[in-house]
């Protein structure tokens, strides 16, 4: 998985079909995401529920290229292994989930895997001052967690505009997650995000069976965020 700061859709399967997730996996990727974004939570982290790490397993021979994780349990130690063993290219824990998110982020790289760090939005950016030498991509979330379709917190976009200047050469992703559309995907682009995670955005008008919707979108979601980087 070389690294490259090009924009990046990763559709979130939150906004997917649950009867239909294979399906729906190889859709996306057909119609042209980038990364497939895989949202886990565990009702004490976040107030919803989702699925584990045998889902991950059983999606993984569905997704040809990155499957992103996005952990929202907490703790979370005890499950990277299942997750990497799961297949996935990218593991993403919270910097609120626990007293010792160093050692998740080091638990993440001695893995084998893709080291990512999340920000809640009531979490200053300073937060991930001290790991940007033990990670691959820091993710600001621009809704609180644990639902799809919410609206996108302005007030975030100063946080990723911190986060690009704190990073500078460093060859570490910008993800951005939750409320990114095409109104939103300028915005987030502009300040600096080159990974962008959409759910309701990308699955809206489409479904596996007729999946040309989510192409549409898809493009549409790229060509916003590209249009503001001139
Ligand atoms: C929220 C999840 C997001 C969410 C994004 O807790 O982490 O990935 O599914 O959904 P939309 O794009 O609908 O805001
Ligand atoms: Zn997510």
């Amino acid at each position: 998985m070389p690294f490259d700061r090009s924009i990046k859709i990763a559709p979130s399967i939150l906004a997917a079909d649950f009867a239909n997730f294979g399906a729906e996996c190889r859709a996306i990727e057909a119609e042209g995401a980038d990364w497939v974004h895989v949202d886990v939570m565990d009702g004490h982290f976040v107030p919803n529920l989702t699925f584990g790490p045998a889902m991950c397993a059983a999606l993984r021979p569905h997704i040809k290229g990155v499957m992103d994780v996005h952990l929202m349990i907490a703790p979370v130690d005890p499950y990277l292994q299942a997750f990497a063993e799961a297949g996935a290219d990218i593991i993403t824990a919270h910097v609120e989930a626990g007293p010792h998110i160093h050692r998740t982020l080091q638990a993440i790289r001695a893995l084998g895997k893709k080291a990512g760090v999340a920000l809640n939005p009531g979490t200053h950016v300073e937060a991930v001052g001290d790991l940007l030498e033990m990670v691959d991509l820091v993710c600001v979330m621009t809704v609180n967690p644990g639902f799809g379709g919410q609206s996108f917190l302005h007030g975030q976009v100063q946080k990723i505009a911190k986060l690009r200047e704190m990073i500078g050469a460093r060859p570490i992703n910008i993800e951005v997650d939750g409320g990114v559309t095409v109104a939103t995907a300028p915005l987030v682009s502009k300040a600096g995000a080159d990974v962008l995670v959409a759910g309701s955005a990308v699955f809206k008008g489409g479904s596996a069976a007729s999946p040309a919707a989510y192409g549409a979108n898809i493009r549409a979601i790229r060509a916003a965020a590209q249009s503001a980087l001139g």
